[in-house]
């Protein structure tokens, strides 16, 4: 498949013709993802890391559906900024499909089994949304999700829940949602170009909500029951900790999620910058289109030790 930011490279950089400077960079991860990955590879935890997996599994095919969303909007966009961050956008989510679709073939040969799962979500759920609902609607469904996504990097970030896992993985993981901090206007913004609307924006998240819930319990779940159920008590354990006693996941996830209903939200009133920065600072990557230079095409960024 053709890279779609390949072919607009004149729209990206500062340049005369347009002189706004880009605020979203598209990178490429040097990291390669190890070949005998440990099963539970995320701080040895089996509820963690299947929530991890099922996050993966659902990435590859929701953020299919973003770029197809997003992509329809960008002829009406006037503005000239936002139709660069769009561009940006689809650049990075593209980058993150082929990044959770290798890791999903990693799975495949750990001997997970998520094919059938995988082909409802992109069909039955993704799909069907697509086929059915306005591009409209579509929209503000993508802005919700992307506010779950905002929110998974928020709490995963700022608590370092990969601080203690497979070191490869944990810089992809990382490059991933610190990327999805740093586009997390971007659909957000278009929505409010092309419907402000109140309650345009609530049906968006309020059907979100659903597709998440129900896309991340049964992805889970099924990881979950092809793994190891004769630790049945290690399982429930875990799964309290994570969820409700130690981590509390989910009242953090809920906390944050409400945010999204104020009538003056934006994404960016939350900003994570020292992070994101962090995370970028010492990390390899090709850069395909930065923030920082014009007109160069290919940069290369080495790890400072
Ligand atoms: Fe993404
Ligand atoms: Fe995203």
């Amino acid at each position: 498949m053709t890279k779609f930011y390949t072919l607009v490279p004149s729209m990206i950089y500062p340049n005369k013709k347009n002189p706004i400077p880009e605020n979203i960079t598209i990178r490429k991860p040097l990291s390669q993802i190890t070949n005998k990955l440990p099963i539970h590879w995320l701080d040895g935890n089996i509820i963690k890391t299947q929530v991890a997996n099922a996050l993966s599994i659902i990435f590859k095919n929701e953020e299919e559906y973003f770029i197809k969303t997003v992509r329809k909007f960008i002829p009406r966009v006037k503005n000239q900024k936002l139709k660069k961050e769009i561009i940006s956008f689809i650049g990075q989510e593209e980058q993150h499909c082929e990044f959770h679709s290798e890791f999903c073939n990693k799975l495949v040969d750990q001997g997970f089994d998520f094919k059938f799962l995988s082909f409802n979500l992109k069909n039955l759920i993704y799909g069907t949304m697509g086929a059915f609902f306005s591009d409209e609607l579509n929209l503000s469904i993508a802005s919700g999700l992307e506010h779950y996504n905002k929110t998974i990097a928020e709490l995963s970030l700022s608590d370092k829940v990969f601080s203690n896992s497979d070191a490869n993985l944990r810089e992809l993981f990382e490059w991933h949602l610190a990327e999805e901090l740093e586009h997390s206007n971007v659909v957000y913004d278009l929505l409010q170009e092309i419907d402000s609307s109140y309650f345009h924006r609530i049906q968006g998240l309020a059907i979100a909500s659903l597709v998440r819930n129900f896309t991340l319990t049964t992805t889970t779940a099924s990881m979950v029951a092809q793994d190891d159920l004769s630790q049945f008590l290690r399982i429930w354990k875990e799964s309290k900790e994570f969820f409700f006693t130690k981590d509390q996941i989910l009242y953090k996830l809920f906390l944050q999620i409400i945010n999204y209903a104020k009538p003056d939200f934006h994404p960016s009133q939350h900003s994570m910058t020292d992070i994101i920065n962090d995370i970028f600072k010492n990390r390899n990557f090709e850069i395909f289109f930065s923030k920082k230079s014009a007109n160069q095409p290919e940069q290369k960024v080495s790890k400072s030790e």
